[in-house]
């Protein structure tokens, strides 16, 4: 069965033909980060115009690299949330135009969710269930336990900003432009961050994470009110080091307590070269990540998830804002 994925929630047009769920025929994304690093962040106005613009020149991209016609294209899979509604109405749009016109069946996929089928695809052996999964992107950081296709429940959540939220806004406060995640990666490559010692809210036992107030630390360090401010790149290292410190114990505690058979990280910040490396050497589970460029959002994992989930999908499409969870 080959899948045609749409994905516009954000600022990422993007598409792919995957064929069973695990083979990726064709992936094109048309990012449109240099647009709005101009503005320090995503302007929701202009990712809309954009993906006007971008997704049709895309999707025929994308069908001439799978060497694909409509008649072989089996369903249609796109984004219906959570993500930013005038960009998710692009995407829904075209999809359900595409599908009427070339009679195809149209399955709505949660952003989140699709991230995490992200280690489905070109890895070898399926994941084995019950998985736990760290999502963690721009919008959005949740643990949730997998126990079947479509069946997730959130084991916990940030309570404020999501990690890769964070990122971004650090990088601000510290001059690296946008995105900030690669930014702050970049900066700090090969730097210890030395004696600045940042806090990490445990918040206990919960598996839930908190980065408001490392941001506001990351603030008192920038503005000399420590001392001295140290390097950006220090303080880039220290960050990073915190935010990883954070997620890759929780991730790992988790996977631990819940008898997981496998530990899967997605979302964009799993891209994050430190948070691959340390989670790797704390999590008692296999762990699952996927290559950093299937990390960031993208059309593969769109398709995917559709197809392991197009048994429970309906055809009806609405925008959703949340992670579908018990
Ligand atoms: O999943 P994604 O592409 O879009 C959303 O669904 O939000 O995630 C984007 C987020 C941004 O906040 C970006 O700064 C972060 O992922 N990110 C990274 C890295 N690459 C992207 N964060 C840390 N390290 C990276 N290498
Ligand atoms: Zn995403």
């Amino acid at each position: 069965m080959k899948v045609l994925g749409i994905e516009t929630s954000c600022d990422e047009s993007a598409a792919a033909v995957v064929e069973d769920g695990r083979r990726v025929l064709a992936n094109v994304i048309a990012s449109q980060a240099e647009l709005h690093g101009r503005y320090g962040g995503v302007v929701p106005e202009v990712a809309s115009r954009q993906h006007l613009e971008a997704l049709l020149p895309v999707i025929e991209a994308t069908l001439a690299e799978a060497r694909c016609a409509w008649r072989d294209i089996d369903a249609i899979a796109v984004t219906s949330g959570p993500g930013l509604v005038g960009a998710l109405l692009v995407g829904v749009n075209v999809a359900k135009a595409i599908a009427y016109a070339n009679d195809l069946p149209l399955i709505p996929v949660n952003h989140l969710e699709a991230h995490l089928y992200a280690n489905w695809v070109d890895g070898g052996a399926d994941p084995e269930l019950p998985a736990v999964g760290m999502i963690v992107s721009g919008g959005h950081t949740d643990l949730v336990l997998m126990t079947g296709h479509g069946e997730l429940r959130r084991l916990g959540r940030t309570r404020d900003d999501a990690a890769g939220e964070a990122f971004d806004k650090v990088a601000r406060l510290l001059g690296l432009g946008f995105p900030g995640g690669p930014a702050i990666e970049r900066a700090a490559a090969g730097v210890s961050p030395g004696g600045i010692g940042l806090p990490r809210a445990w918040l206990g036992e919960s598996d839930d994470v908190s980065f408001s107030g490392l941001k506001t630390a990351v603030l008192h360090v920038v503005r000399g009110e420590r001392g001295p401010p140290p390097a950006t790149e220090r303080t880039a290292a220290a960050f990073q080091e915190a935010v990883v410190d954070v997620l890759a114990t929780k991730a790992a505690k988790a996977a631990e307590r819940e008898g997981a058979r496998t530990l899967l990280l997605s979302g964009g910040v799993a891209a994050n070269g430190e948070l691959r490396r340390v989670l790797a050497e704390r999590a008692t589970v296999p762990l699952r990540v996927p290559p950093p460029a299937l990390c960031t959002d993208n059309g593969v994992m769109v398709a995917a998830c559709a197809y392991f989930r197009s048994k429970t999908a309906g055809i009806d499409l609405d925008v959703t804002p949340n992670l579908p969870v018990a």
